[in-house]
């Protein structure tokens, strides 16, 4: 396996892009948050320039691809909880293609890290001539999605060069996790106290993550030489965590070539069961806010999941909180991930799994920064 330089603060210590980019993570959220709050408040001129997306009739439709479609699962989730708003999520490739009549008037929000690519800026334009409201949420604030939508939310978390996208997708949960709060405090869904908790914890979180990078880096190296030879994973996550289930599964696949699917964690006994084996570990999201009940049950339930896989004599990777001692007890191998709000855990949570298929792609000989039949962005000429 290539090494690594020890310690975080000199050029030598990234030998790749994918892993300065993981690196970057805290001050990009940083600069992301400092961008969409005014100190310790939502930024008024920000709630002003929004009200040209918001929708009266509380409905929201997301469209994107790969790894931006994932934070909009996770959207889907935060601004249902949140703010009570109905989400759908939607691949683009797939929107820009519906035709009919729509009875629906969602407010449209694109995803995408280049702001360029052809299906989601098509699902774009294919909103725009529905009549809908569209925000984009992209890294470059110039891109052609940016300049066509409504609003445009643009993230900070700088140029990311590496094919798999990490740093974008955690700026990405920042920035939806920002406007769930812009529309509770539209709709008034929260009062100023609750608003603020949910500010501060928000702001808590770059250094939370910056403070778990160095060991995570060293248990996963170890972790992918352990797992290396697995043909391969499922991931599996609940609720908010579904989605990040999803991501981790698609980014170990383009980064290390080793297949990969993410499922809920209820449907593993629906079939996908039937390929857990030695070589066909699980990754498994186990983490829980306390303080939420919905959170309780799942974990619950996932630790009842957890035991049966015990008895079955699979291999487990487990994401649990730090200070848990049940996951340790049931699974092969687990990841402590500090303790956090549901809906802010999965910016936390995806940095191990952003470790793991950096890892793996080392083990596996793979150009991480530059996997093979991918790009940074998919732009594609229009069908003659
Ligand atoms: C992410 O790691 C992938 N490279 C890919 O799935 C990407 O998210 C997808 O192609 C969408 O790109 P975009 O965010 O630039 O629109």
């Amino acid at each position: 396996m290539p090494q690594i330089s020890p310690g975080k603060s000199t050029p030598n210590a990234f030998p790749h892009e994918m892993l300065r980019e993981i690196y970057e993570q805290p001050a990009a959220l940083r600069r992301t948050l400092a961008a969409y709050l005014k100190e310790q408040d939502l930024n008024p001129s920000i709630a002003a320039s929004l009200a040209a997306w918001s929708n009266p009739s509380g409905e929201v439709l997301i469209a994107a691809s790969g790894s931006s479609r994932h934070s909009g699962l996770a959207a889907e989730i935060i601004l249902e909880d949140l703010c009570g708003l109905a989400v759908d999520v939607e691949y683009s490739s797939e929107y820009s293609l519906r035709e009919g009549a729509e009875r629906r008037h969602p407010s449209v929000i694109v995803l995408s890290q280049s702001g360029e690519t052809s299906d989601t800026l098509a699902s774009l334009r294919a909103a725009r001539r529905r009549g809908h409201r569209t925000l984009a949420i992209t890294n470059a604030a110039a891109s052609t999605m940016a300049q066509e939508a409504d609003v445009s939310m643009p993230l900070a978390a700088g140029i990311e060069r590496a094919v798999p996208a990490t740093k974008s997708f955690t700026c990405q949960l920042a920035v939806l996790y920002l406007l769930a709060l812009y529309e509770c405090a539209r709709l008034h869904q929260m009062n100023a106290a609750t608003l603020a908790a949910h500010i501060a914890a928000l702001r808590a979180l770059p250094d939370s993550i910056e403070s778990q990078l160095d060991p995570w880096r060293s248990q996963i190296a170890a972790l992918a030489a352990k797992y290396k030879a697995a043909a391969s994973f499922l991931y599996l996550g609940r609720g908010v965590h579904y989605a990040i289930a999803r991501e981790g599964a698609l980014k170990l696949k383009e980064a290390s070539y080793v297949h990969a699917e993410g499922y809920p964690t209820g449907e593993l006994k629906h079939g996908p069961n039937a390929l857990v084996s030695d070589r066909v570990p699980l990754v498994v999201l186990a983490t829980v806010d306390p303080t939420l009940d919905g959170s309780v049950i799942r974990y619950e339930k996932t630790i009842q999941l957890l035991r049966d896989m015990q008895a079955q004599g699979a291999r487990v990777i487990a994401l649990a909180n730090t200070g848990d001692t049940t996951v340790p007890a049931l699974v092969s191998d687990c990841i402590f991930v500090a303790p956090a709000p549901e809906h802010l855990l999965p910016i936390a949570e995806v940095v191990p799994l952003q470790f793991f298929s950096y890892f793996m792609a080392l083990e596996h000989g793979v150009d991480v920064d530059r996997p093979r039949n991918l790009s940074k962005a998919v732009v594609e000429q229009p069908v003659a």
